[in-house]
């Protein structure tokens, strides 16, 4: 039923886990399975991802899936990250079964919540920092 990299992701994740000084934290959750997935981003100051972590409440497909979109975006601009989708998930993955696609989808998902909160974060420290710069 499933690929067997899909059990040696789930059974051996490389990328589980928080991380101390994320600057880009998304969550996504699917609300007909109840499943949660959070990405944890590093971005550096030339817009690269460093470093790419995950935290699962979710079935194997899930927990698989985001294992796999972290290598897929560690060390890429945001730019390439944003075009990594489900799709390119699976092809590493191999196959996950048709009503387990949407595990893959809160993957591509969690990418995009996780860069969203990075430019929600950059705007407020640059808000910050021109209110600084005018009340000095
Ligand atoms: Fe919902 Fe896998 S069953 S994320």
């Amino acid at each position: 039923m499933y690929s067997k990299t899909v059990i040696d992701r789930f059974q051996n994740p490389r990328n589980a886990g928080g991380m101390h000084g994320a600057n880009g934290i998304g969550e996504v959750g699917n609300a007909a399975c109840g499943d949660i997935m959070k990405m944890y981003l590093k971005i550096n100051d030339d817009g690269v991802i460093e470093n790419a972590k995950f935290k699962t409440f979710g079935c194997c497909a899930a927990i698989a899936s985001t294992d796999m979109a972290c290598d897929l975006i560690k060390g890429k601009t945001i730019e390439e990250a944003l075009k990594v989708t489900n799709k390119d998930v699976l092809d590493l993955l191999g196959e996950l079964p048709p009503h387990k696609i949407h595990c893959s989808i809160l993957a591509e998902e969690s990418i995009r919540a996780a860069v969203q909160d990075y430019y929600a974060r950059k705007e407020k420290e640059i808000k910050k920092s021109t209110k600084k710069t005018t009340q000095e």
